[in-house]
């Protein structure tokens, strides 16, 4: 993605096994005196001080380093893929990334002379060594915005220069790829006075899918949680979250306040219960939709209880109701835990009948959000301690 937009990196190739990685390192290691190194393809950070980024100096020294590295476990993700890439002759290891700054309501570019080393902490113990630099969506990077920038973070006028362009270059793939991070850390100088990007971190705007077909090839669907994955194929919007109360909700503004609702109630209960997980099932709240959602939430073994909060709009709540029977019917012995349901709006007197007739020993039917906010905390508090 890098090379796409001009920024400046080094010759790489991907290996799934240690004898690709040899091949690999014969193709490459000439360009750099035979040098390779050997790197973790995993998205997480850290991946050098975990081992799983190491130099080789032959092709069968980057062959038992894949050996090594492939299948190592780096913070929870498994290496399943390595790249062998170009060695560098570093010189100087600087920082740069741009991202959202939503506190603000603007992009931020932060930029430093020291990089290699884990940014947070710089952060924290040398803040001045961080320039953080606003950057107006309307004009984002040009080459007055990079030059502002590289003389915030104190780089001389010569490393300045050669900085700031690369610096327009990331600012191309965070604005044209939709990113919401783009990330170099480090960027560094080679002896030969070359500024090159070694490591890049990018976040991508899920928003921005469907005029990006090119980023679907780039999703780690093994690294995905596989309810979110799941909930995805069924084109459900779902996130999920720490807590023991699953959350269903129709529209994305009342599931957002049943979430702050649910974690405000829980707090009365033993162990605090929160919500488990963010469920918008949208406007037509069909038994298949309530069915698709209920059994993904159901599968989450953290969940206690379920709160099913529906406002009937377009949808009348006789059609939720008759909905969420029908989803019960459907899973059986797979609907294992209590759920609360409050229902409202259109043809509400309806949809309550519905579910009173029905009788469903798990189902427990409140009159208010924050009446059925106490009684889902309540319930899987219960059933927790
Ligand atoms: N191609 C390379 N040539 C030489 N050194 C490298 C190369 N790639 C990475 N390194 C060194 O390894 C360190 C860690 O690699 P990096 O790609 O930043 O991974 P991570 O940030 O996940 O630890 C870098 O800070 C750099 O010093
Ligand atoms: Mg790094």
């Amino acid at each position: 993605m890098f090379e796409k937009h001009g920024v400046p990196v080094l010759a790489g190739a991907t290996a799934t096994t240690p004898a690709q990685a040899r091949e690999a390192a014969e193709a490459i290691g000439p360009k750099s005196g035979g040098v390779t190194v050997v790197k973790a393809q995993v998205k997480t950070g850290g991946r050098g001080k975990a081992g799983g980024v190491k130099v080789a100096k032959s092709a069968d020294e980057a062959e038992e380093h894949a050996k090594a590295i492939l299948g190592m476990d780096i913070k929870g993700h498994t290496v399943g893929t390595v790249m062998i890439a170009q060695g560098a002759r570093i010189a100087e290891e600087y920082y740069f990334s741009v991202l959202l700054d939503r506190a603000n309501r603007t992009y931020l570019a932060m930029c430093s002379k020291e990089g290699g080393m884990e940014i947070e902490q710089l952060a924290v113990e040398r803040p001045e060594a961080l320039a953080r630099i606003a950057v107006d969506p309307n004009t984002g990077i040009d080459a007055a915005k990079a030059a502002e920038i590289v003389e915030a973070a104190g780089f001389d006028a010569e490393t300045g220069a050669k900085i700031a362009p690369v610096l327009e270059k990331l600012w191309a793939v965070y604005r044209d790829e939709d990113a919401t991070l783009v990330e170099v850390n480090p960027l560094v100088k080679t002896e030969d006075g070359d500024i090159v990007a070694l490591d890049g971190k990018v976040t991508l705007d899920a928003n921005a899918d469907f005029r990006h077909p090119d980023h679907e090839a780039l999703e780690d669907k093994d690294a995905a949680d596989p309810l979110e994955a799941a909930a995805k194929e069924k084109g459900l919007n779902y996130v999920k979250l720490d807590g023991s109360v699953g959350i269903i909700g129709n529209g994305a503004g009342l599931v957002m306040s049943t979430l702050d609702v649910v974690a405000y109630a829980g707090e009365e209960f033993a162990g605090s219960p929160k919500p488990a997980n963010f469920l918008d099932i949208g406007g037509g709240a069909s038994a298949e939709v309530m069915a698709n959602g209920l059994h993904i939430i159901l599968g989450d073994e953290q969940v206690k209880s379920v709160f099913v909060n529906v406002f009937g709009g377009i949808t009348s709540c006789d059609a939720v109701a008759n909905g969420i029977v029908g989803a019960l019917e459907a899973l059986g012995d797979q609907a294992t835990k209590p759920l609360v349901v409050r229902l409202d709006g259109n043809n509400v007197e309806e949809g309550r009948r519905i579910l009173a007739d029905a009788n469903h020993p798990l189902v427990t039917i409140e009159e208010t959000m924050d009446g059925a906010a106490r009684k889902a905390a309540e319930l899987a508090s219960a059933a927790t301690n």
